[in-house]
């Protein structure tokens, strides 16, 4: 009873250990940690808020833009390029997008070099989940 206690632990232990490096490696919000993401936003704050029913600034505001079709908001001027572009914006565009935004959209108007940090990515987009 005892040993096969043990044997059935031992294998769950196991089955934990296969799990974890794909969840590591997956860019869905849970490998972010959204309130470190608050403070990359920070750098993205100069041109962006993300709060519902606030305006736009340089670019376009961020309130629910996860899941969203890209150059949506009719009262924000956006590039030809990025409303030409057809994107969505699931997690792993938002991860394209904000590591190099002109690889992405060659022609945006988003003069933003990119986050050259993949952890600063996946935070980011953890704190943009929680604003909707
Ligand atoms: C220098 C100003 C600036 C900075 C900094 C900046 N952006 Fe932008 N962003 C823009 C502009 C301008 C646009 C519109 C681009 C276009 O129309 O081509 C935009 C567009 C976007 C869009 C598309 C929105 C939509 O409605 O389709 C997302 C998402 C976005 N930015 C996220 C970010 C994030 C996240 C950061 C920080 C990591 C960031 N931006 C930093 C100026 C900026």
């Amino acid at each position: 009873m005892v040993r096969s206690l043990a044997s059935v632990l031992g294998m769950a232990a196991v089955a934990a250990l296969l799990a974890s490096p794909a969840l590591a490696m997956s860019v869905s919000p849970s490998a972010g940690d959204a309130a470190k993401g608050a403070a990359v936003f920070q750098r993205c704050a100069m041109c962006h808020t993300a709060d519902q029913g606030a305006g736009n600034r340089l670019g376009p505001n961020l309130f629910d833009v996860v899941g969203r079709k890209s150059a949506a908001l009719p009262n924000f001027s956006y590039s030809t390029a990025l409303k030409s572009s057809g994107i969505t914006w699931t997690d792993d565009k938002l991860a394209q997008w904000v590591a190099n935004p002109q690889k992405l959209v060659p022609g945006t108007r988003m003069t933003f070099a990119g986050l050259s940090n993949p952890d600063d990515v996946h935070n980011v987009i953890a704190y943009l989940h929680t604003k909707k």
